[in-house]
């Protein structure tokens, strides 16, 4: 049995060999402090967020796609890989991915996570290979393919070619810092005290980095910071987007920064294929055009782009084998532990 798992800073996606189907849920846990005992994980935990009682914490073990609380982040894979797996009895190889700039202390946290369920192997592959197989786009011949996979934590950007990355870069500023600059907007601004789930919602709403003609609201409800009290405010899109412009605008550079060190040839099947943007943050109105107008390369946002990631790593369970076959010598596509 095989299994395709996105351990992501914000969502978790597990997809299994043969079933096609996406389990997607927040990579969150409740936790009682005293007895450590789980109390929920995903969709439950994330509906605690911010609503708990003394003894309960509610955490992201995964902070910038890497892990933060290994503990935490081995009950969080166990559940995952739990829900998926019918019996223990046929250990599963893993096949999961991580950020292109990862240490090699992180990467054997990672592994050792997926390890503590008992598995018969875990294989690595970079998120930007796996988004670009969720994408359907070819990265196994000599010709350039670039892809951006935009998430919570991170963006990941890479050049690939012939199944690795010719120039690939990540930064670790993504939809999490566009939440925490809302929420401190909030605070500076309108003296409200707003929770991380709200922030996320105004994002995702009404969130943009264009400007439109209509200028949408989101009512953000929280706490007086004065007062005390409750109250809420009607947020416009013109406002999110000075609070988020900067950061989306990091990232769209960072994209022209790898393409500046492409190799030309490369350089010049991106400029004929364009970019293909992948993660939950690739649908944030105005994104594509950024990234668009900053390299001055065509772009286009993928089909449900947050699960271009799992769903290529689904595809990726085709060269296990391979992989594993050739475990010892150099395999440019994915690592084996
Ligand atoms: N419609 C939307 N508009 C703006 N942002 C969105 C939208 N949909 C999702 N997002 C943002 O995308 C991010 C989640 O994307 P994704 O699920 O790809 O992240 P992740 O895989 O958990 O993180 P990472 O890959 O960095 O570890 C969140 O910040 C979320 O708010
Ligand atoms: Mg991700």
């Amino acid at each position: 049995m095989d299994i395709a798992l996105d351990l992501g800073t914000k969502n978790t996606r597990v997809c299994v060999e043969h079933d096609g189907k996406i389990i997607d849920e927040p990579s969150v846990i409740a936790y009682d402090r005293l007895t450590n005992e789980i109390i929920a994980f995903g969709d439950d935990a994330y509906k605690m967020l911010g609503r708990t009682s003394g003894r309960v914490d509610v955490v992201f073990p995964l902070d910038s796609s890497v892990i933060a609380q290994s503990g935490l982040v081995e009950e969080l894979v166990n559940i995952f890989l739990c829900e998926v797996c019918q019996s223990k009895v046929v250990m599963p190889r893993v096949l999961a991915c991580i950020p292109g700039e990862i240490t090699e202390v992180e990467k054997r946290a990672i592994v050792n996570a997926i390890s503590s369920f008992g598995v018969r192997r875990v294989l690595l592959l970079e998120s930007a290979k796996a988004a670009a197989f969720g994408c359907g786009l070819n990265i196994m011949s000599p010709h350039g393919v670039m892809v951006a996979d935009l998430g919570a934590g991170s963006a990941d950007i890479a050049v690939l070619t012939l199944g690795g990355v010719s120039v690939g870069k990540t930064i670790k500023i993504a939809g999490n810092a566009m939440d925490e600059e809302i929420t401190k907007y909030a605070r500076r601004q309108h003296n409200l005290i707003i929770g991380q789930a709200t922030a996320k919602k105004c994002k995702d709403e009404i969130g943009t980095v264009v400007d439109h003609t209509i200028d949408k609201t989101f009512r953000i409800k929280g706490r007086d910071a004065v007062r005390g009290l409750p109250k809420f405010v009607d947020i416009k899109a013109s406002e999110v987007k000075e609070v988020i412009f900067d950061i989306a605008k990091n990232i769209a550079v960072a994209i022209a920064d790898v393409l500046e060190d492409t190799p030309p040839e490369l350089l010049a099947d991106i400029h004929t294929d364009g970019i293909t943007l992948t993660g939950g943050l690739a649908n944030l109105d105005g994104m594509r055009e950024l990234v668009e107008m900053t390299t001055g390369i065509r772009t286009t946002v993928t089909k449900e782009p947050q699960d271009a990631v799992v769903r290529g790593l689904y595809r990726a369970i085709n060269y296990i084998d391979e992989a594993e076959a050739q475990k010892n010598s150099l395999n440019p596509l994915m690592m084996v532990y």
